[in-house]
């Protein structure tokens, strides 16, 4: 973390997981332990029809809610789709895009990930970027030229100034749900590696003031040293934001002066 120069962010990212009802019992359950949350902002990213229950439930706290997919075109004939201006009017200030399960499950390649920070960034919203390597790909040493790659496909026409606005979420494939974490050194030396893109592309300023996520298998007993790392500012959370307690003992590891 370096809350000099950029935020620190701790984000839960659901899956397909929780009802609206169980939406509303999580926000009363967090409500009862959320500490004053001075040093780190949250973000809970929840399936899009929970999106109106989770605006409302937890509007009390200093709790921001993330979508976990968009789409890029405006409106039209786009069955089931959910556009970035209808996450917008509801409240949603995040989304989650190019996560590597929507690029495994459904096909998303590197130009849909592209269209789709373009849209979230027209509509002003922050979009997370989630870029990572396969098991295959670190063994045979390529990690870095391809997370270069997927940083370079996602922000081609993004222009410096609403550089601000991106996240970037490191999450390596093999340590996605896996309870396999990527050790704080690997998780620091990608995280500068996605930095030293970013200022290629922007200069030093731009990547400086960019917030750099780790996710993959962070959970309460391994957060506070992936995030005491300089270029991790956060994580993107998904198993250990289902529960409560393990979230908020996340976000009091990030939350510290
Ligand atoms: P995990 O998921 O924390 O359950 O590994 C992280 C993610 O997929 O964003």
């Amino acid at each position: 973390m370096n809350r000099r120069y950029r935020k620190t962010i701790i984000a839960g990212n659901w899956k397909m997981n929780k009802t609206a009802t169980e939406t509303r019992q999580f926000a009363e359950e967090l409500k009862t332990m959320l500490p004053k949350t001075k040093w780190c902002d949250v973000v809970v990213c929840v399936p899009s029809v929970n999106i109106s229950a989770a605006v409302k439930a937890f509007k009390d706290m200093r709790v921001a809610i993330g979508a976990e997919n968009v789409y890029y075109e405006k409106s039209g004939a786009f069955t089931g789709e959910v556009s970035a201006d209808m996450l917008k009017d509801l409240g949603v200030k995040y989304v989650i895009v190019g996560h590597s399960e929507r690029r495994q499950y459904f096909g998303e390649t590197d130009s849909i990930v592209n269209k789709k920070v373009l849209a979230v960034l027209e509509a002003g919203m922050s979009p997370i970027i989630c870029v990572g390597e396969s098991l295959e790909q670190r063994e045979t040493g390529v990690t870095t030229e391809w997370i270069a790659l997927q940083v370079k496909s996602a922000l081609a026409g993004v222009p410096a100034e609403k550089m601000r606005k991106c996240v970037i979420a490191y999450e390596p494939i093999w340590a996605i749900g896996t309870g396999r974490t990527a050790t704080a050194e690997q998780a620091a030396e990608v995280c500068s590696s996605i930095r030293a893109t970013i200022r290629s592309l922007y200069g030093a300023r731009v990547a400086r003031s960019v917030t750099i996520q780790y996710g993959g298998s962070m959970k309460p007993d391994n957060a506070a040293e992936l995030l005491a790392q300089g270029d991790v500012d956060g994580g993107l959370i998904g198993g250990a934001a289902l529960k409560p307690d393990q979230f908020v003992a996340i976000i009091n590891a990030a939350n510290q002066e």
